[in-house]
């Protein structure tokens, strides 16, 4: 049993995070400022196992530093941060301020109270525009991030590789996601975010009767069926990888998967999928491409298989769908 302070605990990939970790019998401690959190998710959780719930933001350094202190705290899994692409486009500041000035504050409680171990929540955009060669996406390809939100994630990268060399107790995992989808197959705690930007739950809502249409953001792409392709890694299994991160952590040492299947859907694959999950016609209409999208972004599993034998559970995509459309109608 290990005692994990979970950052962003309270939010999407989070809270399914906390739940993993408490079915396992770990102590777990959340600190999130409930900025895109839900107290619904950490009521949901208490019921699961040994949680604590700390309402703070986790770049408090004095805080963190008492939590760190006064609790025997293994390992943080960092998961806290803003997260919306086209938002940080608008407000840069508030993107480095929290997702690197934040987690530097949080690293420097670490390293000032010796808790040696972090899995960080990392992204695919800090590679920024790959060219199709560059397909599927491995983790040497350069990272070139094109908005705001990919250089915050990338500057606290950097700065955790850089004290990893520096300090050779430090033992961190950064875990570049893809499209993270679905939920707890119990729908326990679920993907709830305001305003939503993800495309699953997007046609979800649009199913639900919450929207009228979905809206395909350019239609002419270089891609078969002329929409974007991405992909999606179904949160448990992502979750799985982090597991294993946490396992095969070595001191001195900064390791980086990227996580995703290794396989992409279209949005009009995604939307097909949606129809025929919820047996609604969720009506699309077609717009004008959005700046930055690459026509295809997909990965290529085969570091994070070899090293950790990560294989997903998830490979269908209405399978990853029903679990949030099970979730949506609970
Ligand atoms: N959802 C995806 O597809 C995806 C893809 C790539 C990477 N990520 C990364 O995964 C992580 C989680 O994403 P998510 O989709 O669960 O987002 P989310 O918004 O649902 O969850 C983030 C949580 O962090 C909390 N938070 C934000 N800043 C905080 C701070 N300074 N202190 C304390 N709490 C804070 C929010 O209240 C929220 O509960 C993020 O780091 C994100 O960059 C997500």
């Amino acid at each position: 049993m290990k005692h994990i302070l979970v950052t962003g605990g309270a939010g999407y990939i989070g809270s399914h995070a906390t739940l993993r970790l408490l079915e396992l019998d770990h102590k777990i401690t959340v600190v999130d400022d409930l900025s895109n959190g839900w107290q619904s998710a950490i009521d949901a959780l208490s019921k699961v196992g040994d949680l604590t719930f700390i309402e703070c933001r986790c770049g408090d350094y004095d805080k963190m530093m008492d939590l760190m202190s006064d609790h025997q705290i293994d390992l943080v899994m960092h998961f806290a941060a803003f997260a919306a692409v086209n938002e940080s486009v608008k407000e840069p500041l508030m993107y480095y301020e929290n997702n690197t000035g934040n987690s530097l504050s949080l690293l420097r409680a670490m390293m000032d109270s010796g808790v040696n171990n972090m899995v960080f929540s990392s992204t695919c955009a800090t590679y920024g525009l790959p060219t199709p060669d560059q397909m599927p996406l491995t983790e040497d390809c350069p990272q070139k991030p094109i908005s705001p939100y990919g250089w915050s994630k990338l500057w606290f990268e950097q700065a955790l590789s850089q004290c990893t060399k520096a300090n050779p107790s430090f033992a961190c995992t950064a875990l570049r996601y893809f499209n993270v989808a679905g939920c707890d197959p119990q729908g326990r705690v679920g993907e709830h975010h305001i305003p939503e930007t993800h495309l699953i739950p997007i046609c979800l809502e649009v199913a639900k009767g919450k929207r009228d249409d979905i809206k395909i953001f350019g239609s002419d792409y270089d891609t078969p069926d002329g929409t974007c392709i991405r992909d999606y890694v179904h949160v448990d299994d992502l979750i799985a990888a982090h597991l294993l991160a946490m396992k095969h952590l070595e001191p001195g040492v900064m390791q980086t998967f990227n996580v995703g299947i290794g396989r992409g859907y279209s949005v009009m694959e995604v939307i097909e999928s949606c129809r025929r999950v919820t047996g609604h016609a969720i009506p699309a209409v077609s717009h004008e491409r959005r700046q930055g999208d690459p026509d295809m972004l997909y990965n290529d599993p085969s570091k994070i298989q070899k090293a950790f034998n990560w294989k997903p559970k998830y490979e269908e995509l209405d399978a990853i769908v029903a679990t949030a459309w099970h979730e949506m109608n609970l």
